[in-house]
């Protein structure tokens, strides 16, 4: 019955073999111990070359954050490992070794002993073209004579890094034998949870083969636990069976005792071998309540607009409809349409205008105190908004943007969530004549486009770079910037996004500051020359610090960091980082950790659920939030599944990223891999993060001095994310974080 192996070793050893999300456990670790230069070349690939004098090198965070900030192009990396002949004696299958590297920015060549054993290449085939958000797996027979068991190997990784970030910089490392279960694909992300009433939940999981000649039988366990207190609430054991072409598809229904953080396992137990796969998921928990039916206005309390701007906000607001708006005190020049909440118009002299708006309906009514500050900023607070990039990546077009774009005005828009921003994908092949930038056929009708948007109350964005082509290979702005910035506002852009990329290609080898600047400020001056409200956000990952110098160049943010991507270690890598750069956020210049990764993403055309747990979802907006970040969505808008949804719209949370002072929070505790953010509010309240770096439950506390309230020790506490008091608290406040988790509090001084 074991034709695998002999279907397997068909695979030729240069073959990129993406390994099953859900393989065996690694069998050596080769996590310490990796030694690293700069340069290039091939003898370095030899096991007896002498790297003695090579720097010790962390594999799973990029050399940018290790000692080579902005450097690109080749760097090799170089391990000395032991193979044990015992993990291909003890293995069921006596198949193929796999050497798990992470994902590698961006391009690689792995040599075993001195001789090629993998490369990703991307499209192109070449390390240059190789591409940076993919796991790196590379297998050879068990039978192959480059392998020495028992005795000294040499594992060399080339590696080329395009720009940015650069090197292995995150995911799954190590040595294993595959063996029957890396065969298998527990499936969960094909069917979301369904809730019922009562707190019921179901879901539907399948087990997949992907061996042509193996039929698998066995055991699926299924149990369902609570992470903190480890009690299992529901276990169920089913006979399965399963082949290629004839999954195995089951829905099991639970009733979870509370609304709270829970984990389901998921274990295949195959028959013969008796080996075990395991997938575990944390199950989705919706915390905060639905708004009232009575009106509330929401979003921030100032909005900065340019003198003789063309001026749009939508008022956010929520209760149950029909809404009636109202501004008093709003200049003469600006209009507010009573149904939508929608103000234009323009503003002519500078100044601060106080403004009270107002909504009613059958229940009642609210009012906000609400600043349009006219002068020489815009983008007071962070940018809330859309982004295409993380979901459609180059596949995007207008119609999946005015999907995007009719969603947000339905369901976000009242919570503040502004801004439908066009990522890379949108350009032409050529200019025109005149050399105008021209959009491509997915793109029919900017002007369209934006105006649609604008009918709405939304505000547009769109993506170029510095450089000839984009990072997505397409047309930049290089020595056409007034025409592109001209173009923008011809079509009524309100947002850009300005790219790096090619420019690496333009600019000097090593940068000096000035080059840095140069092409961000020809932009800049091109930008200001079409008189619209142009929020700036520059992508240039965090050169040159870009954080100390970033408002010179009239950003409105910066990207501090690479790409990031839906998973822990991109995450939480990037968002506990950026302690560093807090102190340059000001009003109207803001840090830019990167979009959210929440919701179906994927970088297009096919999506899947984000692979956060729940609990790294809240952690991601709770930091974005404290950390006064821009948050710009990265899914599929469209479809907006129930907890997605309430996790981009609980006005609390909302108004801790958007509170006018802006000032990031900043780390007041970092001990056992519990950290603890403080963020100074405008009233003087703290808004406080507990998180949770472990990847079990750990108990949290938070000192009241480590606030710095001149009140003292006795504090009112709110949990943001349930909207709820938790009372006054005295001297210190406790609790225990699921792994991954968060509570969020609103912290002030007791009356
Ligand atoms: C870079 C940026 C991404 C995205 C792509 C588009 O990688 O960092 O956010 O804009 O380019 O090609």
């Amino acid at each position: 019955m074991l034709k695998i192996g002999v279907f397997i070793s068909c695979f030729l050893s240069l073959i990129l073999f993406f390994a099953p999300e859900t393989g065996s456990a690694q069998d050596v670790s080769i996590l310490q111990g990796w030694k690293f230069k700069t340069g290039d070349q091939a003898g370095w690939a030899a096991p007896a070359f002498s790297d003695s004098d090579w720097a010790p090198i962390k594999i799973g965070a990029p050399w940018e954050a290790q000692g080579y900030p902005g450097y690109n192009g080749f760097a090799w990396y170089r391990l000395h490992i032991t193979i044990p002949s015992a993990i291909r004696d003890k293995s069921f299958l006596k198949d193929r070794i796999r050497f798990d590297l992470g994902k590698i920015d961006d391009g690689d060549e792995v040599y075993l002993n001195g001789s090629l054993i993998g490369r990703n290449g991307g499209r192109g085939g070449t390390i240059e073209s190789g591409v940076w958000d993919q796991d790196r797996s590379y297998t050879l027979p068990l039978a192959d004579s480059r392998i020495h068991w028992d005795q000294d190997n040499v594992i060399a990784v080339r590696v080329w890094d395009r720009n940015g970030d650069g090197g292995m910089y995150d995911g799954k490392y190590g040595i294993s034998i595959n063996d029957v279960t890396d065969y298998v694909r527990i499936n969960t992300a094909d069917n979301g949870f369904q809730f019922g009433n009562n707190k019921q939940v179901s879901k539907k999981i399948s087990l997949q083969s992907v061996s042509p000649t193996y039929d698998f039988t066995g055991r699926l366990h299924i149990s369902v636990a609570d992470p903190i207190s480890g009690s299992v609430v529901f276990k169920q054991t089913l006979g399965i069976d399963f082949a290629k072409d004839r999954p195995f598809e089951y829905t099991y229904k639970v009733s979870l005792p509370e609304n709270k953080s829970y984990q389901a396992t998921y274990t295949f137990e195959e028959g013969r071998s008796k080996k075990q796969l395991s997938v575990t998921e944390g199950i989705p928990f919706i915390l905060t309540p639905r708004p009232p039916a009575t009106p509330r206005i929401n979003g921030a309390d100032v909005f900065g607009t340019y003198p003789n701007a063309p001026f749009l906000y939508r008022v956010p607001a929520t209760g149950e409809g029909p809404l009636t708006y109202k501004a008093a005190s709003l200049p003469a020049t600006l209009k507010l349409d009573p149904q939508t909440g929608i103000i234009t118009g323009t503003l002519a002299a500078k100044g601060s205008y106080k403004v009270k708006l107002s909504v009613r309906n059958k229940l009642g009514s609210a009012t906000k105190n609400f600043t349009i500050v006219c002068g020489d900023k815009i983008g007071l607070t962070p940018a809330l908004g859309w982004n295409s990039w993380n979901c459609w990546g180059l596949t995007v077009s207008d119609e999946k943007v005015r999907a995007s774009a009719k969603a947000m005005a339905d369901r976000l828009a009242s919570h503040g969530w502004s801004y439908i921003n066009i990522d890379d994908g949108w350009e032409n092949a050529q200019r025109d004549a005149d050399g105008k930038i021209l959009a491509n056929s997915k793109f029919p009708d900017m002007k369209g486009l934006a105006d649609f948007v604008h009918s709405l109350g939304l505000r547009m964005g769109i993506y170029s770079s510095p450089g000839p082509r984009t990072c997505g290979g397409y047309l930049g702005s290089y020595q056409h910037e007034r025409q592109d910035a001209a173009s923008y506002a011809a079509w009524g852009f309100d947002y850009l996004k300005y790219d790096w990329c090619s420019y690496g290609e333009i600019a000097p080898r090593d940068p000096s500051l000035e080059d840095y600047q140069k092409p961000y400020k020809v932009m800049q001056e091109a930008l200001a020359s079409t008189g619209r409200n142009i929020i700036y956000s520059l992508c240039q990952y965090g050169m040159g610090d870009v954080w100390k110098w970033g408002n010179q160049v009239g950003a409105n943010s910066w990207r501090t960091t690479g790409d990031i991507s839906d998973t822990w270690g991109s995450l939480s890598g990037i968002g506990f980082k950026q302690d560093h750069c807090a102190p340059y956020t000001e009003p109207g210049h803001f840090n830019d950790p990167d979009m959210l990764v929440v919701g179906r993403v994927g970088w297009g055309p096919s999506l899947h659920d984000t692979r956060l747990t729940p609990d790294e979802q809240y952690t991601h907006i709770s930091l974005w939030s404290l950390l006064s970040a821009p948050m710009l969505i990265g899914c599929d808008m469209s479809r907006l599944d129930d907890f997605t949804l309430n996790l981009l719209t609980n006005d609390e949370v909302i108004a801790v990223d958007q509170d006018a002072l802006a000032k990031p929070a900043v780390r007041v505790a970092d001990q056992d891999g519990i950290q603890v953010w403080v963020k100074e509010l405008r009233d003087g309240s703290r808004a406080v993060g507990l998180f949770n770096l472990n990847d079990k439950a750990h108990p949290a506390r938070l000192d009241f001095e480590t606030l710095k309230l001149p009140s003292g020790q006795k504090l009112k506490l709110r949990d943001c994310w349930r909207q709820q008091d938790l009372g006054v608290q005295k001297g210190s406040y406790s609790v225990t974080l699921p792994a991954h988790g968060v509570v969020l509090l609103r912290v002030k001084a007791a009356q």
